[in-house]
């Protein structure tokens, strides 16, 4: 069956110059739910994603390496208020034993990720382990922190100390519904302004957003989309929403059809605006669906992020319900690549084409 005329005649001028298409089209699209207009969405996300990227899945070693966090955002498990988190912290030698692990394993790239901490022994702990990083892997493995909002001098120290990505979600491009929630003590643009400062330290920017949250609308998203593009971000890190029993939005309604639905259709709408940008298919999506990963990357989506938090710490990074805990191994990697006629970048940092373009590197 083809799709509905409407979405047809979007997805052509989505393929052929997505940035003439404004909030409206962009929010129809996300609303044309149906499965052949879905169908189709992917299809050309797809296409677009082959073409601008390649067959090949760029893959990055996750360690999360401590989930103490002074944060209080309502929808996450590792919030400071949550009394039932049990909290841990990796010390300097677990986390080069873990980045030695993701190396040997034969990744190009490691992400570091914990909850947020800004005080000058954080810092200071961060930029050490960094170097040691460096020092146990040859300086082959490109490294991303993924660490919250920090002064500008803690972006330069960890720059200089060898982190040249960095991931921060700015989970809602909607002033009024990221005040809904988070505590008063933090700021949207407080965060937007985050993303300036990455940027102008020299890092390459990944950002995105919680997809399906109450409240939550497809221009909300739609505008969510249009702020990923201007900001020209290089990486986009998006995921569907699942609540966390130990917070606030515990009984916000999730109907996981549905979130595994809007996480897609946001990932292939992301892929048709921001076509050379690094888009991960993320682990909540696999939270709802086994095969989640899988759709996301025929969604247009194009990393996948494998979990190398040494497993007896893995349950305890609980940021929502279900969040799997599983391990993916190498041949696991391998047989995702080859259900869907890709490749794995083994052993290649994987920087997304449009950072190389905008500079100069191409
Ligand atoms: N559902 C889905 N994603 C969540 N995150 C935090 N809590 C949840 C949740 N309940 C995401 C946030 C954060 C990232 C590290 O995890 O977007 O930026």
């Amino acid at each position: 069956m083809d799709p509905s005329p409407g979405t047809a005649a979007l997805l052509v001028q989505a393929q052929a110059a997505p940035d003439t298409l404004g909030l409206a089209d962009w929010a129809a699209l996300l609303a044309a739910d149906g499965p052949t207009d879905r169908t189709a969405l992917h299809a050309a996300a797809y296409a677009v994603k082959r073409r601008e990227v390649g067959p090949v899945i760029r893959a990055r070693g996750l360690v999360e390496f401590s989930n103490h966090c002074v944060q209080n955002c309502r929808y996450c498990g590792i919030r400071r208020d949550n009394r039932g988190a049990v909290r841990y912290q990796l010390d300097a030698a677990e986390i080069v034993a873990a980045a030695r692990g993701v190396h040997a394993a034969g990744y190009g790239s490691l992400v570091l990720q914990a909850g947020e901490r800004r005080d000058p022994a954080f810092i200071e702990f961060v930029a050490e382990a960094l170097v040691a990083i460096h020092a146990a892997t040859g300086g082959s493995l490109g490294v991303t922190l993924s660490l919250g909002e920090q002064s500008p001098a803690a972006y330069r120290r960890w720059r200089e100390a060898g982190a040249h990505r960095y991931l921060l979600r700015i989970e809602t491009s909607d002033r009024g519904l990221f005040r809904a929630l988070h505590p008063a003590d933090q700021d949207w643009d407080g965060r937007a302004a985050c993303l300036d400062l990455l940027r102008d330290a020299g890092y390459q920017v990944g950002t995105g957003v919680l997809i399906g949250l109450p409240g939550q609308t497809a221009a909300h998203l739609a505008a969510d989309l249009l702020f990923l593009r201007d900001r020209d971000v290089d990486m986009i890190g998006m995921g569907p929403f699942i609540p966390h029993d130990g917070t606030p939005l515990a009984d916000a309604p999730c109907a996981p059809a549905r979130q595994l639905d809007l996480g897609l259709a946001m990932i292939a709408c992301a892929r048709l605006l921001l076509p050379d940008a690094n888009i991960a298919a993320t682990t909540a999506l696999e939270a709802l669906e086994p095969a989640g990963r899988r759709l996301g990357l025929l969604a247009g989506a194009n990393v996948v992020m494998p979990n190398h938090t040494p497993a007896d710490r893995r349950g305890a990074y609980d940021l929502y319900r279900g969040k799997p805990t599983a391990a993916d191994t190498r041949a696991a990697l391998v047989a995702l690549a080859d259900t869907i006629g890709e490749t794995v970048g083994w052993h290649e940092a994987g920087d997304a084409p449009r950072w190389r373009r905008r500079a100069g590197r191409n």
